[in-house]
């Protein structure tokens, strides 16, 4: 493991695949309500988010607890943040209170790369601007893999608000790195110039992204772009194109339903289809708590 994980592209095959092995084992650990290990004990870990988020803050926290190393919280609204201080100067701070690993969360891309500059704590990339979320897309390959064996030969869609979200660029890279075909439909507004150069194919509409799929990714549509005027209403937006049980019937036998969360429903997909059989939604939050402990204890071997 690198000393830091800021995002999956440069990542080759076998550090992924050491990341998704050891995901695995943790997520054995999990099934078996296994939850004291000591895997990172000796080490501590400050979360330090300046966006907003439920999952990947709050497994962070779980997943040191269940690795053995101490968390710290920061709530950047109650920090010294809120007096000016800059983002160098708290992780500075968070470093010399002997955090060996500082998690970010950051509205501008590059923040986490920044930091990795400039301290020596290991950081990981909890989500930058538009940029990448590296867990996430560990965390999704990691559900696929566990579903169908294998990430090799699989065919995905992604579908909906591709060019605001690290969430599909970090897919983007890990899965075609690992060998799966990318497809990627979202509205012309939603979709961003030259995805083609990161391997991905674009679709033309999403019975043409969908058909023949193995894996039905949704990503998150904006509420606040529809102010914006980039795109039409919700239900007219539904209706041409989200994620409906009729549309999910052209895909592969066994695909499943993927979306990283939080979810609108009856927006890019319908309540009926997150709820479906074949919906790994909340699978993938478990999975995000085994690929954090296992990036938790990986580092810490790394110290
Ligand atoms: N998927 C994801 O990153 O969710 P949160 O914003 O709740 O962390």
């Amino acid at each position: 493991m690198r000393k830091h994980l800021l995002g999956l592209e440069g990542m080759s095959r076998d550090e992924i695949v050491e990341i998704l092995d050891t995901a695995d084992m943790m997520r054995d650990h999990l099934d078996k309500g296994e939850f004291d290990n000591d895997y990172a004990s000796g080490s501590s870990v400050v979360n330090l988010f300046f966006e907003n988020s439920t999952r990947t803050r709050t497994s962070f926290e779980n997943a040191s607890k269940f690795v053995g190393a101490n968390i710290v919280n920061i709530s950047v609204a109650s920090s010294s943040v809120t007096k000016g201080e800059s983002m160098y100067d708290t992780a500075m701070t968070l470093q010399c209170i002997k955090n060996d690993i500082i998690v970010m969360r950051h509205s501008i891309a590059g923040a986490a790369h920044y930091l990795s500059k400039h301290v020596d704590s290991h950081v990981i990339n909890a989500g930058d601007g538009q940029h990448e979320h590296p867990t996430q897309g560990l965390l999704d390959m990691l559900t696929m893999r566990r579903h169908f064996g294998r990430l090799e030969g699989l065919t995905v869609a992604i579908i909906g608000d591709i060019k605001y979200s690290r969430v599909a660029r970090s897919n983007i890279i890990g899965l075609t790195t690992m060998g799966a075909t990318v497809k990627v439909f979202g509205i012309k507004t939603l979709m961003p110039a030259g995805i083609e150069e990161m391997g991905a194919t674009v679709c033309e509409s999403i019975e043409e992204a969908i058909k023949g799929s193995d894996v039905i990714m949704g990503l998150r549509i904006q509420l606040e772009r529809m102010q914006s005027g980039q795109f039409p209403s919700v239900r007219e937006y539904h209706r041409e194109f989200g994620i409906t049980a009729d549309r999910v019937k052209l895909a592969n036998a066994n695909a499943i339903i993927m979306h990283p969360a939080p979810v609108n429903r009856g927006v890019e997909i319908s309540g009926e289809v997150v709820d479906s059989a074949n919906s790994k939604i909340f699978e993938q939050v478990t999975n995000g708590l085994a690929v954090r402990m296992a990036v938790i204890k990986l580092m810490s071997e790394a110290k």
